[in-house]
């Protein structure tokens, strides 16, 4: 199972990083960077902190988090499979890949399997359209996928 990464030391830990840039201008970014690295993503019960210590609107908080690609609102797997579904991908097939890699991983797009060990996004176009469809695991590159080639890929993880 996933930790529970909402606890009391890492919460004190948030608190620290507020304290050291709290009179600081533009204190908001560095804070969501810590908190980032200290719970490995950016929840709603962490923004709520963020917004009542540094009175910051929760909306604000919320619009830079999902903004931003380096904060995320859940914590991320140990392998990061992400699918391209931009238009060249999509209409190769893209879609019953996510299908397979959804049914061997346990996990939906945009979700973390229960073991804490894959995470399933959907891209936009990753600018390898003449490999379509393709698919990325942290920083693996894989091309011209059929569904047949997934479960060798998984296995790999
Ligand atoms: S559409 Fe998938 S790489 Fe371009």
């Amino acid at each position: 199972m996933v930790k529970n990464i909402l606890n009391e030391e890492n919460f004190e830990k948030l608190q620290a990083a507020i304290n050291e840039n709290r009179n600081k201008k533009g204190a908001l970014m560095p804070v969501l960077h810590e908190a980032q690295k200290i719970f490995g993503c950016i929840p709603l019960e962490v923004q709520k902190r963020i917004s009542e210590e540094l009175s910051v609107p929760l909306s604000e908080i919320y619009g830079v988090v999902t903004f931003y690609s380096q904060f995320t609102l859940e914590s991320r797997g140990e392998f990061v499979i992400g699918v391209c579904l931009g238009t060249a991908c999509y209409v190769k097939g893209a879609q019953p890949i996510i299908d397979k890699i959804s049914e061997l991983t346990g996990t939906k797009v945009g979700k973390t399997s229960a073991d804490g060990k894959f995470t399933l996004e959907a891209t936009r176009c990753i600018g390898a359209c003449g490999l379509a469809p393709v698919l990325t695991v942290n920083e693996d590159v894989y091309g011209r996928l059929v569904v047949a080639d997934i479960p060798e890929i998984v296995k790999k993880y």
